[in-house]
């Protein structure tokens, strides 16, 4: 029987190490969440921070905006989703936290989560501090992608009533990152939220290449009655500090329940996605 030859990558290909067909299918704007679900065994690590992503995910992205080889950047790694990827994925990667803890849990998880060889082949970086100050170490224009999941403004604080709260309260799981100032998720006012989170932003994407990507991973979310269009409002932000908008996808999250806020008297939507904001320093 003839092998049939594999699809080859073209050699303009400056971007990724995708073939053609590999390249198309990412390229449609709604993505399925695919997580490993709460009871998988590579899963227990993630399960003690209230607010990760799925490093499965955060693969896609890593495989469509970077090569093998490149350095990946997390200034709000919480327990290391993106170095795990970054890891698996054959790229290097740096990720900042704030909170020991959690910066110890993401060393942990590489280590249980990751096979040596691949930590040897592609050296991944967990440095504990607040990313402002941390940023400073970067060398301009060695990252290839940042990519990110930033605090909901102190949304985590002030959810009272949300299920899921109640849930990891009831199991002993922490909900909110901590009580640190210098932690983003504990600024109040939202619009200073929005200011600061731009600026750190900026400041991380010193060390990001000419025309590299800079990739958010965030909700929308509901506050007393009002809606917050946290994914428009940071986009801006952006683009105030020279960065323009690529793509605004979306983060099916099929999986979570639906209940019935609002009924029978007002429109309250569950909000089931998450945008994956796209964006390119000019
Ligand atoms: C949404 S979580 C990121 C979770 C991460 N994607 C994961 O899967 O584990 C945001 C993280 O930012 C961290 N953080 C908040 N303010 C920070 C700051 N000033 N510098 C560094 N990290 C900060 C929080 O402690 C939290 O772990």
């Amino acid at each position: 029987m003839l092998d049939e030859a594999k699809p080859e990558v073209d050699p303009r290909n400056s971007l990724n190490a995708l073939t053609a067909k590999e390249w198309l299918s990412e390229s449609v704007s709604v993505w399925n969440q695919k997580g490993l679900g709460s009871n998988h065994a590579a899963a227990q690590i993630e399960k003690l921070h209230p607010a990760p992503y799925s490093y499965t995910d955060v693969a896609r992205i890593i495989k469509m905006l970077s090569k093998p080889g490149d350095l990946v950047l997390d200034p709000f790694v919480g327990v290391g989703s993106t170095l795990k990827a970054a890891a698996l994925e054959g790229r290097r990667g740096i990720g900042f936290e704030l909170y020991p803890d959690f910066a110890k849990l993401a060393e942990l998880r590489l280590q249980r989560e990751v096979p040596t060889d691949a930590l040897v082949d592609s050296p991944q970086a967990v440095l504990q501090g607040d990313s402002r100050t941390l940023a400073k170490r970067l060398d301009p224009g060695t990252v290839s992608l940042i990519v990110t999941s930033p605090p909901y403004w102190s949304i985590l604080n002030k959810k009272a009533d949300h299920k899921q709260k109640q849930t990891r309260e009831a199991h002993g799981l922490v909900t909110n990152y901590g009580d640190d100032e210098r932690d983003l998720g504990n600024i109040e006012d939202y619009d200073e939220f929005i200011q600061v989170l731009g600026q750190t932003l900026r400041d991380a994407s010193v060390g990001l290449k000419h025309k590299g990507y800079l990739v958010l991973i965030v909700g929308d979310f509901r506050h007393k009655s009002k809606y917050y269009m946290f994914h428009a409002d940071i986009a801006r932000a952006m683009e105030e500090h020279g960065f323009t908008l690529q793509a605004m996808n979306v983060l099916y999250q099929r999986h979570k329940r639906v209940f019935p806020y609002g009924y029978p008297f007002a429109y309250v939507p569950n909000v089931h996605h998450q945008n994956i904001v796209i964006m390119r320093k000019l």
